[in-house]
């Protein structure tokens, strides 16, 4: 018996050192963790089983059946984060370069489809150069299988992926349908081809950092939702955002204890906002005054900053939030930020997140540049996701809420369920000087008139009051008590039901 068990644990040793030594000191060298390194800090110590360790590829070619190593280049399983079941799969770039055989798509596959049926997230941590090229079409039919779950899973468990090396091919494709994407800086990188073939194809002489680097995802791409500076702190970052989700779309947002009292008041925010229009102050400052111990963890911090989005807790309970930058284009609203607001409303959406969107913005960006670029289409898919979303829904206008901007950001018009203002608030079609040189052009040449009827058009329209008259806006509020009343809205809101007639899925504008 003392043979056996002494026989299984030198298969384990094996099977654990994956692609050898050598290859563990060079990831080491890379200032990488190995794959089973990282499921260790991912994971709660000691909550990780792994399931297929001895899954070996069956590939005859290339003299690949001289080359067999257990687990095959992914370490999968499941175990805990903070005592809430996640299922995970680690490529091991020290095994192939943690490419995807078809032995080794089937362990992605088995583990896809187990979080799936015990409803709970997945986290992919991808270090891996696609699709194993003396596989061929095995390769690429495993990495269909991969795809397919993805999307089944999609809006169902949060699935997440964390790129953690050189990343391309599927290894990228299979992120890209997940719900996040984060990156590790200087060490990852994403392309659907390398540098060597970009040069070959096109000529184009980029290096890998440029080509697909965290820079370049979280500021230009967007295909990237945060970045951190090393491996230990992104697993961190992953375990944290893991606390924020539900496990699946019925369970609702997790309840964490928390001593921050939910009728705190903040006499600070009654001076958030400056007494000039023009000026600008930050909305962050808002929101982690807002939440729960100041606790915000955003969602693309880099990519459109002018929009903020990011999950938040109020009485301990998850929050979505949405807020116009007035920092960063004054809050503007272009096509940008549109997609990048669209797709974090839609995630909450699906998850049965509730949203809160702080609005202080000064319409859309107008130009070529913008028009050229869709922002018809991409203004139109944040106006549809607030429209299709039926989460608890609370505004709260700061500042400026202009033209069709203020129908966008969570209107009265478009679902939500609470609608306050702050005295600052300005609902109106457009800025004042803007309106009144369109109205009153006849008397341009009359200044005297003009700021007659500027002053005019500011008394009437630039305050929350018309808006509140016809009931649009629920509450004019003083800024101190904001967390109070919207703490109280959500937990009114708790039971919102809102039915929409059966559909296959509705056409939002891509
Ligand atoms: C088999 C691979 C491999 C692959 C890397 N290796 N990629 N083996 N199949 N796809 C092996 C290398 O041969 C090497 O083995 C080891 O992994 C480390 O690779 P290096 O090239 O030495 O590492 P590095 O310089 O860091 O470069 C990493 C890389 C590069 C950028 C990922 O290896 C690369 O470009 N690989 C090919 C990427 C690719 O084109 N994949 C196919 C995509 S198609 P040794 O033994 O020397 O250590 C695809 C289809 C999906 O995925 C469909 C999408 C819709």
């Amino acid at each position: 018996m003392r043979d056996v068990l002494e026989k299984l644990d030198e298969r384990r040793g094996r099977a654990r050192l994956g692609g050898g030594i050598s290859r563990i000191e060079a990831q080491h060298g890379k200032g990488k963790l190995t794959a089973r390194e990282r499921i260790e800090l991912l994971l709660d110590p000691g909550s990780f089983e792994e399931l297929d360790m001895f899954v070996e590829h069956r590939s005859i070619d290339f003299g690949m059946e001289k080359q067999k190593i257990p687990g095959d280049g992914v370490v999968t399983g499941w175990g805990t984060v903070n005592g809430r079941t996640v299922f995970v799969f680690s490529k091991d770039f020290t095994v192939f370069g943690g490419s995807l055989s078809e032995t080794h798509a089937r362990k992605i596959v088995k583990v896809q489809d187990m979080a799936l049926r015990m409803r709970a997230p997945i986290i992919g941590l991808f270090d891996a150069g696609g699709a194993r090229i003396q596989e061929g079409v095995a390769a690429l039919g495993g990495y269909g299988e991969v795809f397919k779950r993805n999307v089944d899973a999609s809006g169902i468990i949060p699935q997440i992926s964390v790129i953690m090396g050189p990343c391309a091919g599927g290894d990228v494709y299979s992120p890209a349908m997940t719900d996040f994407i984060f990156m590790v800086r200087d060490t990852s990188y994403m392309f659907v081809t390398g540098p060597d073939v970009v040069k070959t194809v096109t000529n184009e002489v980029v290096t890998a950092e440029e080509l697909g680097g965290a820079r370049v995802h979280t500021t230009k791409s967007s295909i990237a939702d945060g970045a951190w500076d090393n491996d230990v702190e992104a697993l961190l970052q992953v375990r944290r955002l893991i606390d924020f989700l539900p496990s699946n779309n019925q369970s609702g947002v997790p309840a964490w204890p928390t001593r921050d009292p939910v009728d705190r008041v903040d006499g600070s925010l009654d001076t958030l906002v400056p007494d000039s229009a023009n000026k600008p102050y930050d909305v962050k400052e808002l929101v982690v005054k807002v939440a729960d111990e100041g606790d915000f963890f955003e969602i693309q911090q880099d990519f459109a900053r002018n929009v903020v989005t990011g999950f938040i807790r109020m009485d301990g309970r998850t929050v979505g939030v949405v807020a116009n930058q007035p920092l960063v284009l004054a809050g503007v609203l272009d096509a940008d930020a549109s997609r990048k607001a669209a797709r974090f409303v839609r995630f909450c959406d699906s998850f049965e997140i509730p949203i809160l969107t702080f609005v202080d913005v000064p319409g859309f960006l107008p130009g070529t540049d913008q028009e050229y670029g869709g922002l018809i289409k991409h203004g139109a898919k944040l106006l549809f996701a607030y429209s299709q979303a039926t989460v608890p829904l609370i505004t709260v206008i700061t500042r400026k809420a202009f033209g069709g901007a203020y129908d966008v950001m969570a209107s009265k018009h478009i679902g939500a369920d609470f609608n306050y203002a702050w005295p600052t608030a300005q609902i109106a079609v457009m800025g004042a000087k803007g309106a009144v040189e369109i109205i009153f052009r006849q008397d341009a040449g009359d200044p005297d008139k003009i700021a007659e009827k500027t002053r005019e058009y500011e008394e009437r329209f630039l305050s929350p009051f018309v808006a509140a008259e016809r009931g649009y806006i629920d509450e004019v509020i003083m800024p101190r008590t904001t967390r109070r009343l919207v703490a109280r809205a959500l937990a009114m809101l708790a039971e919102k039901k809102a039915e929409r007639p059966w559909r296959k899925h509705d056409n939002i504008p891509l």
